[in-house]
Formats: C-alpha cells, sequence, structure tokens
C-alpha cells in the first residue's frame, strides 16, 4: 500500500507556550486505511491532525521544524485550496463551521469555491447527504436542528468536498448517545467503501476499536505507540497507565485466555459478535458435562 502522509521528524511550538506541542513526530499512514488516534487530553491529537490538514503551520503562529508530507508534497508548500482538495477535518464543535443559512447552502459552500460544476455539486451533495443521513434536513436551518444533526451535518460538508482523506477530532464528544452512534454508523459506511483514509480521535473506544485498522496513541507530544489495532490492544498494562482501557470483550477475552479457559494462541476478539463466537463453545461444553 501507497505511504500518503508522512510525518519526518515533525516538531511544533505553538507561540506563547513553553514546551512543543509535537516533539519529533515521525509516522506513516497508508492509503484506504482507518487510523483511531488516541490519549488523554492535552497530549498532542488536535495538533497531529492540524498539522496533516495544514493548520499547523498556516493558521497558527510558532516554530515549526521538520516537515509533513502529503502525497509526497510538504504541507507547508501547500496553500488552503490544494489543501482542500486533499484532506478534511471534522471538529467536535460543528457549530463553530457554519455559516449559510439553510444545510444545503452549507454542503454547497465549498464546492461553489472550487469551482465544480452545477452537476457535480448536486451529484457530490446527494452522496453526502445520503451517507450521514441528513436528507430531510437539507432546507433547514443549520442552527435549527439538534446537536448530533449538526455535527452530521458537519461531516457531510467535509464529505461534499470528498477529498481522500478525512479525518475527525473527537466528533462525537458534544453528542448525545443516540447521535453518536449515527456518527460511528456513517464512519463504518465509509470504512466499507473503502475509498478514503480515515483518521479519527476519539475516546470512545467501544465504538472505534472494530473500526480501525491501526491504533495511534499520542503522549506529550509523541506517537508512542502506533500498532494493528489488535496489538494494540494486547497490552493493557501499558495502556492503563496511559487511561486507555481496551474494549471490554477484548479485556474479558483475555482474562479468559490468562485463566486457561481459552487456549494461548485464540485471537482476542475487538467486538461483542467475535467474542460471542469464542466464548459460546466454552458454555456449551460445560452444559454437555
Ligand atoms: N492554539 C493553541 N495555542 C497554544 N497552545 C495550544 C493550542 N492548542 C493546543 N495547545 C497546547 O498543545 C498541547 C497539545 O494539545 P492538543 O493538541 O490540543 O491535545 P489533545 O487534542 O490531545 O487534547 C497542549 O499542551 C495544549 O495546551
Ligand atoms: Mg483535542
Amino acid at each position: 500500500m501507497e505511504t500518503i502522509i508522512e510525518f519526518q521528524n515533525l516538531e511544533w511550538k505553538y507561540e506563547n507556550t513553553k514546551e512543543f506541542a509535537l516533539k519529533g513526530i515521525n509516522l506513516k499512514i497508508q492509503e484506504h486505511s482507518f487510523i483511531g488516534v488516541v490519549g488523554a487530553n492535552e497530549q498532542g491529537k488536535t495538533s497531529l491532525l492540524s498539522a496533516i490538514c495544514g493548520l499547523i503551520p498556516h493558521s497558527f503562529n510558532g516554530i515549526y521544524r521538520g516537515q509533513v508530507l502529503l502525497f509526497g508534497k510538504p504541507v507547508r508548500e501547500m496553500d488552503s485550496l490544494e489543501l482542500a482538495t486533499k484532506v478534511g477535518l471534522v471538529f467536535s464543535d460543528p457549530e463553530a463551521q457554519f455559516t449559510a443559512m439553510t444545510v444545503e447552502e452549507e454542503l454547497a459552500f465549498g464546492l461553489e469555491n472550487i469551482g465544480y460544476s452545477l452537476s457535480e455539486i448536486k451529484e457530490r451533495l446527494e452522496w453526502a447527504a445520503q451517507i450521514t443521513m441528513i436528507e430531510d434536513l437539507l432546507d433547514k436551518s443549520p442552527y435549527d436542528i439538534s446537536g448530533g444533526q449538526k455535527q452530521r451535518v458537519a461531516i457531510a460538508c467535509v464529505l461534499a468536498m470528498n477529498p481522500p482523506i478525512i479525518m475527525m477530532d473527537e466528533p462525537t464528544s458534544m453528542i448525545d448517545p443516540l447521535g453518536k452512534r449515527l456518527i460511528f454508523d456513517i464512519l463504518r459506511k465509509l470504512k466499507e467503501e473503502k475509498k478514503h483514509t480515515l483518521i479519527v480521535a476519539e475516546h470512545n473506544i467501544e465504538q472505534l476499536a472494530p473500526l480501525a485498522d491501526e491504533m495511534i496513541l499520542m503522549s506529550d507530544g509523541q506517537v508512542v505507540r502506533h500498532e494493528p489495532t489488535l496489538d494494540f490492544f494486547t497490552n493493557p498494562l501499558y495502556l492503563r497507565e496511559q487511561g486507555i482501557l481496551p474494549p471490554e470483550c477484548t479485556e474479558y477475552t483475555q482474562w479468559l485466555k490468562n485463566e486457561g479457559y481459552l487456549t494461548s494462541d485464540a485471537r482476542l476478539p475487538l467486538e461483542l459478535d467475535e467474542a460471542t463466537e469464542l466464548i459460546l463453545p466454552l458454555f456449551q461444553k460445560k452444559v454437555v458435562k
């Protein structure tokens, strides 16, 4: 697979702060992978995403050393229009980005700026609205809908631009439980389409883990772990030190292995369905006895 994002020893310090927020990041992300980014607050997750979409260094003052390449080209040398066609970022606070009177205008806004034809705009809008389940909101005011709906509109705005890299920064942190589920439904659909590289910072490990191909753990401005998701969650002690808990079903299955109920080569599950498949035969054995 092709590397489309590459950090080469990136260091970044916001002006008026003492410490560097990103301390020598080296990282490669492959095309069409789904990357989960976790870590406690203030460890550099948002800064990492900002360095990919170019907000760092273009929208902040600070010290920038090393570089980030998108499709082989330094982010630092790309203007905002070029960046917008490559990467989109959804923030945790959806309201911050709205400017139009209706949801439909909001979706069309970025596309008109780039100069797409009307028919192309229509096609992109329909796809984005459908995948985010907001078709019935198109003529509403973006201020007049629920928090979860606002977040889905914000996601649709990014999807409408159809950048190859889509990032979300704690997209469910301000949303009620039902709304959260819908956001993860969108992520699942995008993953199934396999057309985008997805990078999602999120505290909700239970939902994130089954979707992510690889996990990144940020701590004190560094990428301290970057591994395939299953490997990442098979060292719970290390994770717990960082305040991260594996999915409950992974932890429970690990316990069954440690206690000898499952063989040591049993593959750990990340999802309940997988766990059930593994654990159910244990119960059945018991009944037969
Ligand atoms: N705009 C900013 N100006 C100054 N310091 C910032 C800014 N944004 C983040 N920081 C600092 O950078 C460090 C990393 O923050 P951040 O990337 O937001 O972490 P996270 O997303 O993991 O909470 C923190 O020490 C934070 O206080
Ligand atoms: Mg953050």
